[in-house]
């Protein structure tokens, strides 16, 4: 894990602003949805308790959408993904040309995993016995089918788990009687209507087991309020504590600006730095830029993102407002999936749990760029990083990488400070981390 080397003078301005926050409250603390939420702290064992672990998978991710792959990673009939989540694991596959099945990962025989990670096959072969199933779950073959009389094709199907799609994400619930996921989304199907997700493909995907409870590792991104001691470098282009929260039903969303300086550090001296920062932060050298003096800066910073997407993909931007080229817009759908529609900051996050250990958790960062006219670029694979490796490692992230290894660099004292604490619980920031209330608020609601 990599730790942050500031310099020295980076360290006195960080040590300055956290000194003179001065800022008004602002009036969205008045918002019914965000007031409604309370000011209770959170109890700390949630983050650690293997019985509290247990009851969320009974009563949580048995029962809730949760978002498994990209239909870009089963394009054909065939193709599969194995999704797991805590010790349960789940086989997608595209079982004919319209039709995407899900099963239960797990042999009628004595129990082997039929498949692993991704991949292509004709059939479900479980590699013990070689037990087959077609690829729409029903029983093919039994190797010495006399010694097993008491077996019945159709009591001997594979298990089957709900899939539904929405905007290019193949979604599975455990749950036979659960609502449609449709409902399940509440008012975000309007939201997306402009975002159009299904025309994006999986660019990059990168996971890595975290040395955190998932829901420690989901909070660190669920609000910008953490960006003036973690991402210092970025108080020059975000306007972290200018972000706005929005509550729904289920289900939250962020907006945090950039191309404009973060209230921590003032009015800038020089207005267009913000957007010229939030340029090189795209990898384009401050040399190159020249801010026409009769233009916004920002709407400059939108302008040269809509270029960058034009020259790497071939993709025409000009209808797409500056806030979509910009800034991080993110939408947490519960439990664990939070997805930037954005063009600019496309990225995907996933956070599970792993396997029965709640001090461990799987990240998944992808990042949806927009489909080049006429092609269909093939969805990245995972690539996984072992535990001892940074994000920075995997070179498709870009800078992306260092930003995640900041917020990842506070996740295992955050897991060992929770134990170490005496107090009971965790206090959260009204308005900032009203996402996180929110979040709690539901996963309650769920586990009793
Ligand atoms: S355990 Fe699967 S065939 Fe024997
Ligand atoms: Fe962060």
């Amino acid at each position: 894990m990599t730790t942050k080397n500031f310099t020295r003078d980076e360290m006195e301005t960080v040590q300055e602003i956290l000194q003179t926050d001065t800022r008004a409250v602002p009036p969205v603390l008045k918002q019914e949805s965000i007031k409604n939420l309370g000011t209770a702290d959170i109890p700390r064992e949630i983050f650690f308790s293997p019985e509290y672990h247990n009851l969320e998978v009974e009563k949580l991710w048995k029962k809730v959408w949760q978002w498994a792959c990209r239909e870009e990673n089963i394009p054909n009939v065939g193709d599969y993904v194995v999704y797991d989540i805590a010790d349960l694991s789940v086989i997608v596959v595209r079982s004919k040309a319209d039709k995407i099945q899900a099963f239960y990962n797990s042999c009628l025989h004595r129990g082997t995993q039929l498949c692993v990670n991704e991949g292509h096959t004709l059939a479900l072969q479980c590699p013990f016995h070689g037990w087959t199933w077609k690829l729409d779950g029903t029983l093919a073959h039994i190797p010495c089918r006399w010694d097993f009389e008491q077996v019945e094709d159709e009591a001997f199907r594979l298990p089957e788990i709900k899939v539904a799609t929405w905007q290019g994400f193949v979604f599975i619930n455990f749950d036979p009687d659960c609502e449609s996921l449709e409902s399940y989304l509440e008012n975000l199907p309007e939201h997306f209507q402009q975002f159009a997700l299904q025309e994006r493909f999986t660019a990059v995907h990168v996971a890595k087991v975290m040395p955190a409870n998932w829901k420690v590792a989901l909070g660190a991104n669920l609000e910008a309020y953490h960006v003036i001691a973690t991402h210092p470098e970025g108080l020059k282009f975000l306007g972290d504590a200018n972000s706005q929260y929005d509550i729904y039903g289920r289900h939250n969303r962020m907006i945090l600006p950039f191309a404009v300086q973060s209230p921590h550090l003032g009015i800038p001296r020089d207005p267009q730095a913000p957007a010229k920062a939030a340029i090189e932060y795209q990898g384009i050298s401050p040399a190159k830029v020249q801010i026409p003096e009769e233009m916004v800066p920002r709407a400059y910073a939108a302008e040269v993102t809509r270029q960058v997407v034009n020259q790497r993909l071939r993709v025409d931007c000009s209808a797409v407002s500056d806030t979509e080229m910009l800034d991080g817009i993110s939408y947490f759908i519960f439990p664990n999936f939070m997805t930037f529609p954005g063009v600019g900051q496309p990225l995907q996050f996933l956070y599970r749990p792993y396997g029965a250990n709640p001090d461990v958790c799987i990240m998944d960062v992808l990042i949806l760029q927009p489909l080049p006219p006429g092609m269909t670029p093939p969805a990245a694979k995972t690539h996984w990083l072992t535990p001892e490796q940074n994000w920075s490692d995997a070179p498709e992230l870009g800078g992306l990488g260092l930003v995640l290894d900041e917020d990842a660099s506070n996740l295992l004292r955050l897991q060992k400070g929770l134990k170490a604490s005496a107090k009971p619980g965790i206090t959260l920031s009204n308005y900032q981390e009203s996402r996180i209330r929110h979040f709690h608020q539901v996963l309650d609601k769920y586990l009793s």
